[in-house]
């Protein structure tokens, strides 16, 4: 298992280019299954989520390869992960004096030379995170139909396989999906949908079995307690895609991911309209062929980076954005008072003032995504002030919180709300990442904090970040990627009490405050006492 070793307290410059979105790529590679004929798939982020999908899709009959890209074949990406180091402590290896900045610090004028915006836009555009081949992807035998828990229970967006297996193959025996450890994620409206269309279901020992002769057009409506559902409309569109008539959809999700999957299905010949509203109107077609389809960008990456950008007191050019994609994030952290300049697909993001506590609700899209609630927690607990965050789509998914407090973060948690109160800096910790953004919400803490951190469990990360360590690296960010084994813990996060606490003058005397102080309080009695 790897860690992170983040030396905090850089300030980050320079321009880095997101990837496609791994929301949108997964659903789109496994609606693959819907298809006759060969797909090519560009801009499928590089992640270990595509890659257990892949795998899936392969035990279902797919063919699956990555076409080679000349360029990329004999490089090795710049900053390629740390060997794991032998001996009691890591080095890092970091400079620590090269461009900090403390936490809660705005750079001064003469700290910086503000070079106004665009300069150089596109330039980024041959870095070697541009350069992620093609996926191929073609099915070759429709005869299998299970979708095994050891792969599914990896990742929640297994179960996108259901509504294309069911629509194509007209059976299917999918697991229960696993992923983000975030609250509650039952699938019944993906089942009430699908049952809608005329499948006959049942969920057994785990696992959904599913079938249907022909699926028909049926008007759904898919609104849940929390909102929409997106991976459930994922699989309702797809399937109706497939179905005999013409279905509807109301409280359809209508996030950029949803969307990108139904332009997908329309090039393959589906007849969907509506999409990005709550409303799909879906024409059933006989077959679907493959084509070629290049995935949206990343908006919940651009917002990490735009979030570590503003953390740092950085300077920051994104670029390969979908900026209609982030207008909440954009307008909320304008609101905090991060500087964010666009520019076609590129935007600038600089901190030149003090930043201010925000209030801040996550919601179906277009609201502010709980994909960025982490991180925006992590940005806020460094704000002077008292800041509100409420997820009201997930409510519990407040992991975080807690590993945060580790490194000095002041969180109370009230029902769906998180009550942050900042504090002026952040010290590096040991933590522990518990789901895919709470590990991005780490990274970006121990960026801006006082010290070295250590991130456990980094592999939810890999789930879903295209090598992000290396992109944060470009910008000068110093995370080192080491084997998770206490002789690869940096010297500097061992603890000396001698250094922490004031001298041990041998009197045994308590110290702390007066009521701690008072033995009575304390119920400590010498032993001839007792
Ligand atoms: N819900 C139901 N019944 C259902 C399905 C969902 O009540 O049948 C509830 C959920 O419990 C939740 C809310 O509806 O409270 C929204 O869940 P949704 O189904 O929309 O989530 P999802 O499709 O499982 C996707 C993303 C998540 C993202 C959510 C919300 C993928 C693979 N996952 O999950 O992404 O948080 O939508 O936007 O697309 C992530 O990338 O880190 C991640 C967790």
């Amino acid at each position: 298992m790897d860690m992170f070793v983040v030396h905090g307290g850089r300030r980050l410059r320079g321009r880095v280019r997101v990837s496609g979105a791994k929301n949108a790529a997964l659903p789109i590679l496994a609606a693959v299954l819907a298809s006759d004929g060969p797909t090519v798939l560009q801009g499928v982020p590089d992640l270990v989520d595509v890659t257990t999908l892949c795998q899936l899709l392969t035990a279902l009959g797919v063919e699956v390869s990555r076409e080679r890209c000349p360029s990329n074949s004999a490089d090795q990406p710049e900053n390629a992960p740390a060997e794991p180091v032998n001996g009691p402590g890591l080095d890092t290896g970091l400079d620590t004096a090269d461009a900090c900045v403390p936490a809660g610090e705005s750079p001064t004028e003469d700290q910086d030379q503000y070079v106004p915006f665009p300069f150089g836009v596109g330039e980024a555009d041959d870095s070697v995170h541009t350069r992620v081949p093609a996926l191929k992807l073609e099915v070759i035998n429709s005869g299998p139909c299970l979708a095994d828990y050891e792969l599914v229970r990896r990742m929640r967006a297994g179960i996108c396989v259901l509504g294309p297996l069911l629509a194509r193959r007209g059976r299917a025996c999918v697991s229960l999906p696993g992923g983000c450890n975030i609250g509650d994620r039952p699938v019944d409206l993906h089942l009430k949908g699908l049952a809608a269309l005329g499948a006959e279901l049942r969920v057994e020992r785990g696992y959904i079995f599913a079938c249907a002769r022909r699926l028909r057009g049926a008007k759904i409506y898919l609104g849940g307690p929390f909102g929409s559902t997106v991976t459930g409309t994922c699989n309702v569109m797809t399937a109706a895609a497939l179905a005999r008539g013409v279905t509807t959809i109301e409280a359809a999700a209508c996030e950029p991911e949803v969307g990108d999957l139904g332009n997908y299905l329309n090039r393959m010949g589906a007849k969907i309209s509506g999409l990005g509203t709550p409303f799909l109107h879906i024409e059933g077609v006989e077959s679907l062929a493959g084509c070629e389809h290049t995935i949206i960008p990343d908006r919940i990456e651009a917002a990490t980076l735009m979030i570590a950008a503003a953390m740092t007191r950085g300077d920051v050019v994104l670029e390969n954005i979908a900026v209609d994609h982030m207008t909440a994030v954009i307008e909320k952290l304008r609101e905090i008072g991060v500087a964010i300049e666009t520019v076609g697909h590129a935007a600038r993001v600089t901190v030149r003032r003090d930043l201010l506590p925000a209030d801040c609700i996550m919601l179906p899209y277009p609201g502010l995504p709980t994909d960025v609630q982490a991180q925006l927690m992590s940005l806020l607990t460094t704000v002077s002030g008292i800041s509100i965050i409420t997820d009201k789509v997930f409510p519990d998914r407040f992991m975080h919180a807690a590993e945060l407090a580790r490194m000095g973060a002041s969180i109370r948690r009230e029902g769906p709300s998180a009550i942050i109160s900042g504090v002026p800096d952040l010290s590096g910790a040991s933590v522990m990442a518990s789901d895919l953004r709470a590990s991005a919400a780490l990274v970006l803490a121990a960026l801006a904090a006082q010290g070295d951190s250590v991130i456990h469990r980094i592999y939810h990360l890999d789930r879903g970040y295209d090598r992000l360590e290396h992109k944060l690296n470009d910008l000068g960010a110093g995370i080192v990627r080491a084997q998770d084994v206490p002789l690869n813990m940096p010297a500097s996060l061992s603890i000396n009490p001698a250094e922490m606490l004031p001298a041990d003058d041998g009197g045994h005397e308590l110290r702390g405050p007066k009521w701690l102080r008072s033995r009575e309080n304390l119920k400590i009695h010498a032993p001839e006492e007792a």
